[in-house]
């Protein structure tokens, strides 16, 4: 991280201490036995200067840090988040994977639970992590913004609980990015417009940095410093905009023990695939003694679509120190640096071999709650489409159409207003219906050869389920204009991963192989490319509630919907009315 904070200027520094003592005036009080504390942090939204290629541009970003500042909280403490938007564009925050029990309106996603967050204003995110612990992550939740507005929220367990596998010597973050030498912004608002596909990042980065592969960038490579004999914990995030990753360091492997702020069965393994939207908490054994190489930590997509994508390869580097010499990268000049094999980009049943691998605790201390019995099932479909090219004008999508994604063939439209103050305050023009349906309208062969009218139909369609109503969906990928994997991401809720499998779905055949006893508990799937997933969740939590790809590319296409989950009977089963400092649209 030495090249990172070499950059910072001495007006950014001064910000950067501002942070961390606003977090040191607050200690560790605590109040009762198990409750938790509250945690003030402040995030002013600023543009900064950067270098990465050898080009300088300006990004937007948080506190003057890139990646942005890491949050820390425990089980059960509350996180009050002070957000000033010192920038043009309009922005808001999401706190990805957090719960959010009946604080809906802290949730961040603009226009669906807030309005976002105008130039010059600010809102504060007030809520408690209840029933969690581990790591997240935080990014904008607006247009593309999200490719420099990210870092880590990392929960750990209440005071005087341990982790349930052996105590690491280390916690290192590692979140992996993508870098666009143009602005993001400006890359998707070009694509929205032509109809054609985004253009491509130039890199994929390690906690901010490229890496030795690319040109003009060796000097902005991540390192990690080891001890020999010794076990470190890599909280992996995958913050990257459209690419799901393979990673994997040279002689190494994995002991992976958490996903999604969950725990998992330990397994071993030499390569991961994350998601944009998953984390995974991984247990690293070093060597018991220092080796003689340095060892290249890549990690490069896995993309099985038809689109252009990103070929490139993001490096860091794990280096043993010696103990001998505190100069250990002298004398590490003259060893060997060793590098990892990876899967082929499309290794469609490598990533489904590994994502089956993963497998709740199910112990007493940490149950699966899988619901047995299902209220109302869904059927989606997932994938790719096309919108007709307005009059007058030439588009470069699919056939001269624009390029869409849908959701049982619904693109989903940003209403004006957020959804959930639209829905609190029964507002009578309500900018949404309720007719999202449960089940494709024209039901097809999903992942044969695709039917020739991919056009999609664009809607603000919400469904509205009941207070604890267990709900099952299968989510389908289609091969309108290419199978591919979507990792779907549900806010509010975590849910149970109770089968997958290629071609279609079969609902007499599949969900006799069904796991409910010990399946992952998560925020975010991979629909499989060219098959289905299920997942079954309680809808405990009442709110406004987005589902959606999270390719942010897919996502500004439409592959979105909402939950409305209506408020129980009880006082503790209703969302609480809005902070007064709501932003406004
Ligand atoms: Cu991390 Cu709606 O997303």
């Amino acid at each position: 991280m030495g090249a990172s904070s070499a950059l910072l200027s001495p007006a950014v520094l001064m910000t950067f201490l501002v942070a961390v003592g606003s977090l040191m005036a607050y200690p560790e009080v605590v109040t009762a036995k198990h409750a938790g504390i509250t945690r003030h942090y402040h995030f002013d939204i600023k543009l900064k200067s950067i270098t990465r290629l050898c080009r300088t541009k300006s990004i937007v970003a948080v506190n003057g840090k890139f990646p942005g500042p890491r949050l820390i909280a425990r089980e059960g403490d509350r996180l009050v988040v002070e957000v000033v938007n010192h920038v043009p564009n309009n922005i808001s925050i999401h706190w990805h994977g957090v719960r959010q029990l009946r604080s809906g309106w802290a949730d961040g996603p603009s226009y669906i639970t807030q309005c976002p967050i105008q130039t010059g204003q600010s809102y504060v995110y007030n809520f408690t992590i209840s029933g969690q612990r581990g790591t997240l992550f935080w990014h904008a939740h607006i247009s593309w913004l999200r490719a420099t507005v990210y870092g880590p929220l990392i929960i750990l367990p209440k005071r005087n609980e341990s982790y349930p596998f052996v105590k690491p010597y280390k916690e290192v973050p590692i979140l992996f990015g993508e870098w666009f030498n143009a602005d993001p912004e400006a890359v998707i608002n070009q694509s929205l417009q032509t109809g054609a596909g985004p253009n491509v990042s130039d890199a994929y980065t390690l906690n901010g940095l490229p890496g030795p592969l690319y040109n003009c960038s060796s000097k902005d490579t991540y390192k990690l410093k080891v001890k020999p004999g010794k076990t470190y914990l890599l909280r992996l995030i995958n913050a990257a905009l459209n690419d799901e990753l393979f990673f994997s360091i040279a002689n190494h492997s994995f002991t992976v023990v958490e996903a999604d702020a969950v725990y998992v069965k330990p397994f071993v393994t030499n390569t991961l695939v994350i998601a944009p939207g998953q984390t995974t908490n991984v247990l690293l054994k070093t060597k018991p003694q220092a080796p003689n190489a340095t060892f290249f930590m890549l990690a490069r997509p896995y993309f099985t679509g038809m689109g252009a994508f990103d070929n490139t390869t993001v490096a860091g580097i794990l280096e043993y120190e010696t103990p001998s010499s505190s100069s250990s990268s002298i004398s590490s000049k003259n060893h060997p640096l060793l590098k990892p094999g990876l899967p082929a980009i499309n290794a469609t049943n490598f990533v489904a071999k590994f994502s089956s691998k993963f497998r709740s605790l199910a112990t007493t201390k940490f149950p699966a709650n899988v619901p047995q019995k299902v209220d109302k099932k869904f059927f989606f479909t997932v994938g790719l489409g096309s919108s007709p090219c307005p009059k007058n004008q030439t588009c470069q999508g699919p056939n001269g159409t624009k390029f869409a994604a849908s959701m049982n063939n619904i693109s989903f439209a940003l209403p004006r207003t957020a959804l959930l103050q639209s829905y609190f305050f029964a507002q009578s023009n309500r900018g949404y219906t309720t007719d999202f349906p449960a089940f494709p309208l024209h039901p097809f062969n999903y992942t044969g050869t695709p039917p020739n009218n991919t056009l999609v139909t664009n809607g603000t369609k919400v469904v509205v389920i009941p207070f604890n109503t267990s709900v099952e969906v299968v989510l389908q990928d289609t091969s309108i204009l290419g199978a591919e994997s979507h990792p779907l991401h549900l806010h509010g809720y975590n849910f149970y991963v109770v089968g997958q499998g290629f071609g279609n779905f079969d609902p007499n055949k599949d969900p006799a192989k069904f796991n409910v006893v010990d399946p992952a508990e998560r925020n975010t799937v991979g629909v499989p490319s060219g098959g289905w997933v299920a997942i079954r969740f309680q809808a405990d939590n009442p709110g406004v509630w987005l589902m959606h790809c999270h390719l942010d590319v897919h996502l500004s296409w439409g592959l979105r919907m909402a939950w409305i989950v209506l408020d129980g009977e009880l006082p503790n089963q209703k969302l609480p009315p809005p902070p007064s400092d709501l932003p406004k649209c």
